[in-house]
Parts: C-alpha cells; sequence; structure tokens
C-alpha cells in the first residue's frame, strides 16, 4: 500500500487528515501505555504516517508522527511526537551501507525533521516506524512478549505460536540497521502483523490506528496465553525455605533498619535515593532456587538495564541472619560488586569508551525483605524498580517456557556506554543543589516549617514532612508533589517511639535522610508567677526534648549511612534575648540554641554539620502568633495584634518585617552546600536586633 496515495475526491483536505490520525494517534499511545503489561514506564513508541502537504513546495509528503525521545506512552502529548517527513527518511535509506555509522545515521535522521511542525527529539527507534510501508506502528515492551524474546529457543517458540503471523528478528542494538531489519522482513512476508525482536521487544503494525493497537494487544494476549497453557506451574523451580518471605511488618522492619547501610553502600559514586518494594513478584522470584541462577544474568530489555544496571545485587543470607551478619555481607558483596563491575567496563571499554560512570549496583535483593532499587531522585528509583520487577516477570515467563538467555555482556556494554546515551546524559540539566537529598522537617504542617519544606523541595530534595497535625504535614507533602516527592508523617517528636519510628519511616520511603530540620514548636506566654509546670514540660517536650530525639534518631541514621548530613535548628531570637513573661519557652530554646553547640562539636567526625537559625517576629503564616500568642504579646507591647508584625519590623535595624520564606532561605544557606566548613553557628533571621547578635 502506498502512504503517499492521492486523497480520494471529497476527502477532508490533507491538514484535517493529519489532525484526525494524530489524534487517533495520541489516543491509542494512552490506552496501551496505561497498562503496564503492554509496556514499562516510558518504554515503547508508537506512529502513523499521513498524506500531507510541503508548506514550502505544496508538493504532497507522508508525514511520519512518531513519540519522541523521552516521556511516557501512558501520557503522550501532542508536544511529545516528533514529525518527519517519511519520504525522505526512505532516501535516506538508499543512502544507507552496512559500513554506516549507527550516530551517523542518528544525526540524518534529524534532519528529515519536518521545520514547519516542531516537536520533541526522534527517538533511536524513529527509523523502525519511518522505514516500515504500515500507516501504524507500535514498538512496545511488553513483558509477555520479552519472554519469548528472552527464551533461548525464542524464534520457534515464536513460530509456534504464531506461525506466519509473527516474525522474529535477531538481537541487534536499536537504530537504523534494525529498522531496515524489520521493514525487510514484512516486506518479504505480507502475512505478518508484527515481529519479536530478540531479547528486546516487539513491533507490530496495521493500516489503521485500531488495526495496530489491536495487533499489539492480540500478540500480548496471545503470549501470555500461551505462557499460561505451555508454561512450566514452576518456572522458577523449588522454594527454598530459607528465602521465606517474613510476614509484612517483620520485612520492612529490617529494610528499614538495614535502609542507611544498604543506602550509603549504594551511594559510594554518587548520591542516591532509594526506593523499596516488597510485592509478591519480587518476594516470590527471591524465594524459590532459580533466583540464584537468574540473578546474576541481568536484565535483557535495553530500556531495563539501562535503569537496573547490568544486574542486581543479591544478599545471600535468609531474612532471619542476625542484623550484623547481613550488614557485614552487604558491606561484602557491595565492595564485591564493584570489583566486578569493574572488571565489566575493563573487559568492553574500548579508547572511545566514555569513562566509567559508577560502579554501584541499582538493585539490591533481600531474599524473604524486599528488593531496594536506586537512582539519583526517588521517581528513577522508583522506575528501576518497576523495570526489574518487568524482568521477573520475563524471566518468569521465559524459564516457564524454555530457559532465560538474555543478550550477553558486550552488547549490554555498547548499549550502557554508547556515546549516543552518553550525549542524552550530558543533555541533562545539571543537578539542582539538593537533589538526591532526604530531608526531614519537623512541624511541616504550616508556618515556617512549611516554607522551609517548600524551599528544600524546590533545590530538588526529597521531603518527609512530619507534624504533629497529620492532616497539615499531609496537606504539605500533596502540595510539593505526592510520594515520588514528599511524604506525609503524624508525629509528635516529643513521643520518643514516635520519633523513631519517624525515622524509619523516613528511610523506607527514601532508603534514609541526610538534613533535618528541627523546626517543630509552639509558645506559650506567661509570666513566671503564673507559668504551669505542665506548660513549662510542653515547650521543653517539643522543643528541648524534642529536637533531642529527632537529632538522635536522625544521627544514628546519617552514621550508618556515612554520607555526613546537616541538621539545621530553628531556635529563636528569644534564645539570646531576655524578654518579659518568657522563662519556660526562652529557656527551651536556649537549650535548642546549646544542643547546636554540643552537637556540632560531637557530629563533625561523621562529617555532619549541626547550625541553627534565629528568627523573630515571623507573624504572617505562624499557627504560633494565630494562637494566641500574637494578641497577648500585641497586648504587651500596646499594639492591635494586625500590626504586630509591622511593630517588629519597626524595632529592628533594616525595618523590614520577616516572613516564613526568609526562614527558609537561612536554612537553606546553611545546607545548600555553599558552606560546606560551618557548622555550630546561628544565623539571625530578624531583620537586624542588636541584643540578638550571637556572641
Ligand atoms: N514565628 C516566629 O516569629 C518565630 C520566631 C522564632 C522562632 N520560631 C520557631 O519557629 C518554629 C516554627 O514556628 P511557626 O511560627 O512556623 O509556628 P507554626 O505554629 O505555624 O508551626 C509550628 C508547627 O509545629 C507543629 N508542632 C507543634 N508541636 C508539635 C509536636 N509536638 N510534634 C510535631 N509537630 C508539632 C505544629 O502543629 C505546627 O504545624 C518554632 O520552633 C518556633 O518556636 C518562630
Ligand atoms: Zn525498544
Amino acid at each position: 500500500m502506498s502512504t503517499t496515495a492521492v486523497p480520494p475526491p471529497g476527502a477532508p483536505p490533507a491538514g484535517d487528515r493529519a489532525e484526525a490520525e494524530i489524534a487517533a494517534l495520541l489516543q491509542r499511545s494512552n490506552q496501551l501505555g496505561a497498562d503496564r503489561r503492554v509496556t514499562n514506564y516510558a518504554g515503547g513508541n508508537t506512529s502513523c504516517k499521513v498524506a500531507d502537504v510541503d508548506p514550502v513546495t505544496g508538493a504532497p509528503r507522508t508525514l511520519l508522527a512518531v513519540k519522541g525521545s523521552g516521556g511516557d506512552l501512558g501520557t503522550l502529548r501532542r508536544e511529545g511526537l516528533a514529525f518527519l517527513d517519511a519520504d525522505r527518511l526512505r532516501l535516506l535509506d538508499a543512502r544507507w551501507t552496512p559500513e554506516a555509522d549507527d550516530d551517523d545515521m542518528v544525526r540524518l535522521v534529524e534532519c528529515c525533521r519536518c521545520p514547519d511542525r516542531p516537536g520533541a527529539a526522534p527517538s533511536i527507534d524513529t527509523a523502525m516506524h519511518g522505514l516500515l510501508d504500515a500507516p501504524h506502528v507500535d514498538h512496545l515492551h511488553p513483558d509477555a512478549v520479552i519472554a519469548f524474546a528472552t527464551a533461548a529457543d525464542g524464534e520457534a517458540l515464536v513460530r509456534r505460536c504464531f506461525g506466519n503471523e509473527v516474525g522474529w528478528v535477531p538481537w541487534q542494538r536499536p537504530g537504523f540497521a534494525l529498522g531496515r531489519s524489520i521493514a525487510e522482513l514484512a516486506r518479504r512476508s505480507p502475512s505478518l502483523r508484527g515481529v519479536v525482536l530478540g531479547g528486546h521487544g516487539l513491533t507490530t503494525w496495521g493500516d489503521t490506528s485500531d488495526a495496530a493497537r489491536d495487533a499489539s494487544l492480540e500478540v500480548i494476549r496471545r503470549c501470555e496465553r500461551f505462557i499460561a497453557e505451555h508454561g512450566r506451574p514452576d518456572p522458577f523451580g523449588a522454594a527454598v525455605a530459607a528465602g521465606a518471605p517474613l510476614e509484612p511488618a517483620r520485612r520492612r522492619a529490617i529494610a528499614a533498619a538495614l535502609a542507611p547501610l544498604v543506602r550509603g553502600l549504594c551511594s559510594t559514586d554518587r548520591r542516591m535515593v532509594g526506593h523499596f518494594c516488597d510485592d509478591d513478584a519480587v518476594l516470590e522470584f527471591l524465594s524459590h532456587e532459580a533466583a540464584t541462577r537468574l540473578v546474576p544474568l541481568g536484565t535483557s530489555c535495553p530500556d531495563h538495564f539501562l535503569r537496573t544496571k547490568v544486574r542486581p545485587l543479591l544478599l545471600d543470607l535468609p531474612p532471619g541472619a542476625p542484623f550484623e551478619a547481613q550488614v557485614e555481607r552487604l558491606r561484602e558483596l557491595h565492595a564485591q560488586y564493584r570489583d566486578d563491575y569493574a572488571a565489566y567496563y575493563a573487559r568492553h571499554a574500548t579508547p572511545d569508551t566514555p569513562p566509567m560512570r559508577g560502579a554501584d549496583p541499582a538493585i539490591v535483593l533481600l531474599p524473604g525483605i524486599g528488593m531496594w532499587s536506586f537512582g539519583p531522585d526517588k521517581q528513577t528509583a522508583r522506575v528501576a524498580g518497576e523495570f526489574y520487577v518487568n524482568a521477573i516477570n520475563v524471566m518468569r515467563g521465559a524459564e516457564a517456557l524454555s530457559r532465560y538467555l538474555p543478550i550477553d555482556d558486550a552488547e549490554k556494554f555498547g548499549i550502557e556506554y554508547w556515546a549516543l546515551e552518553e550525549a542524552k546524559l550530558r543533555r541533562l540539566p545539571p543537578p539542582r543543589r539538593l537533589a538526591g537529598r532526604v530531608a526531614l522537617v519537623t512541624g511541616a504542617g504550616s508556618g515556617i516549617g512549611l516554607a522551609t519544606a517548600r524551599a528544600l523541595a524546590a533545590e530538588g530534595a526529597a521531603i518527609v514532612a512530619a507534624d504533629l497535625d497529620a492532616e497539615a504535614a499531609a496537606r504539605t507533602a500533596a502540595e510539593l508533589g505526592g510520594d515520588d516527592r514528599a511524604v506525609a508523617l503524624g508525629a509528635d517528636v516529643s513521643d520518643e517511639n514516635a520519633v523513631d519510628a519517624a525515622v524509619e519511616s523516613a528511610c523506607l520511603a527514601f532508603g534514609g535522610v541526610d538534613l533535618v530540620v528541627n523546626n517543630a514548636g509552639l509558645s506559650v506566654s506567661a509570666p513566671l508567677t503564673e507559668t504551669t509546670a505542665e506548660q513549662w514540660d510542653l515547650q521543653y517536650g517539643v522543643m528541648a526534648r524534642g529536637s533531642f530525639l529527632v537529632s538522635r534518631a536522625a544521627a544514628r541514621a546519617m552514621i550508618a549511612q556515612g554520607l555526613g548530613g546537616d541538621i539545621v535548628y530553628v531556635v529563636s531570637k528569644n534564645a539570646l534575648v531576655a524578654g518579659p513573661d518568657n522563662v519556660a519557652y526562652g529557656s527551651a530554646k536556649a537549650s535548642q540554641a546549646h544542643q547546636v553547640r554540643l552537637l556540632a562539636a560531637e557530629l563533625g567526625r561523621h562529617g555532619i554539620r549541626v547550625n541553627g537559625v534565629n528568627p523573630d517576629g515571623v507573624v504572617r503564616g505562624s499557627g504560633i502568633f494565630a494562637g494566641g500568642w500574637g494578641a497577648r504579646r500585641a497586648a504587651i507591647y500596646g499594639v492591635p495584634e494586625e500590626e504586630l508584625g509591622r511593630y517588629y519590623a519597626s524595632r529592628t535595624l533594616l525595618g523590614i518585617e520577616v516572613l516564613p520564606e526568609h526562614v527558609a532561605a537561612a536554612v537553606l544557606a546553611l545546607c545548600g552546600g555553599e558552606l560546606p566548613v560551618t557548622t555550630g553557628v546561628l544565623v539571625p533571621v530578624d531583620s537586624g536586633i542588636p541584643a540578638a547578635f550571637p556572641r
């Protein structure tokens, strides 16, 4: 069939038809991408070709709309499409020679873009879409199909399952040459609706968008059915008693306890954020005898191993082993992993290979407990874990039918260190100041804590927003973007168990903690003679004791991580200045101020800096002021309550009203990386009050 056909008389103008086809393409992409069995996150691409007109020459052309580089099919929008002239792409095909350099071809494919239709950059799979004649093409990474693609006798299995309907293209690195192989096979065998790409995935096509989608879904369903009907019932072999999953609460407690160590090890080359997964698929895999044989084989689909690294680290101890033994063994296995990775690099690198990118594992498997996955941010870490679950599904299917045989290390290395992949990494914007850091902010539901959580998140930190008011904490976490950016905890900082549990939750959510802001606080103003013991205990409980408990629990995790850290106290001018009616609050703040110095002195050898900020007169946004303190202070100073912020400002050297954002900016200045040799200081954030100058 010709895709440059002149439209039949009475057909809508070319532009309208193109728009309709593009709309259908987006709808099909979203539908396919919504199901993780159809393709992994951000994996695969879809396209359509439609008769169109060159706006300059008025000549007919075939417009290729194809999902561009990056992004996910499930949420693909028009901006995510690349637009190319498919006729030009075919001219390029005529110039291709077996000696052609893949990277040069990518640059030439770029030259086939339609300048009148700006869009996303074309992906490496563009040639495959453009060179196939069919108007609609899907390229997907479905677990059930990759099971066939990585089975030792995959080609024979595809023939048995599909006869002449689906072909087989042996493993070939993605790129122009792979696109040509697929297109040639499709031309030679008109009965084909698609091909399984050895070691990699699936490409299907159709005359209409619906036909392409139906072909994709049908091939996937038939692979799933074939595995269910013809596969062994025990693809991972016998269950291993020692790897049996622990109870959920117990395995999460161990995962959290091991987290700082594991994260620290996996951050040897670069600071990583962690994601924990104890889904049934992971626990089942790890509790069967095949795991020890399959894990070292690593993943196969290029999308998978780019995120999971060539292979995971597998702890070879039962979950019930003593904690110290697990720690010891993880250290040994990590050192061995790094040696093995360096050897893999040395074995395959050529003088042109980019430098080694880091030798730490991205996936750590703990039998009976679950899986830790790591990435430079939470989303990347989570997706790496999801991809390993995809890989487990692939291995289960391949082992059910045959034997799992991923592409070999030399090919994996070629992709991992491909110049194009390197270029993609170089194009990434530089990481933000706090990228990869996990920050626990107490009292994050309101005022200064909320402003601080916002500021730290804006610089890339993953946030654990803790507050006595669980709903307020949840509002903060939701505002910051939800689970990949921030998690909420309801916790009373004066409660020892609650604080330990909060740090444990932080470890489970992100793998550890690097930065703590002791901000939770409250204030009760009363003259000495009217201050009750309860008021005293409450303020000492939250501020003196609370920040001690939080610092202690966090420092334990930081020391286990071995990555240094920051503890910042939100103290107060009142730690230094003796104001009226303030004995409990002011002296509790003085305790915090001295904790800063004591802990700076004690924790410096672990690379942990401890500093504080001394705000004053932050009326706007502050729950403390709204809750009665403001009214009493205003009465003491003889000003209307709504004038209090300005009144405080009028007493300062700079005369500027202090806002929560000013305090947040000071916290960020202390822990954002610009003051690496500063510890034990208190920074006033008070618009200038001589009596509060620290000395
Ligand atoms: N507002 C100011 O002018 C000012 C000046 C100096 C110091 N500070 C200090 O700044 C910090 C924040 O104050 P703010 O003005 O933003 O007040 P805020 O009331 O707006 O916020 C304090 C938060 O801490 C939480 N909190 C209270 N007790 C807690 C507990 N036991 N466990 C966990 N969370 C708890 C509250 O629920 C609230 O969300 C406090 O430590 C305060 O002493 C404030
Ligand atoms: Zn692919």
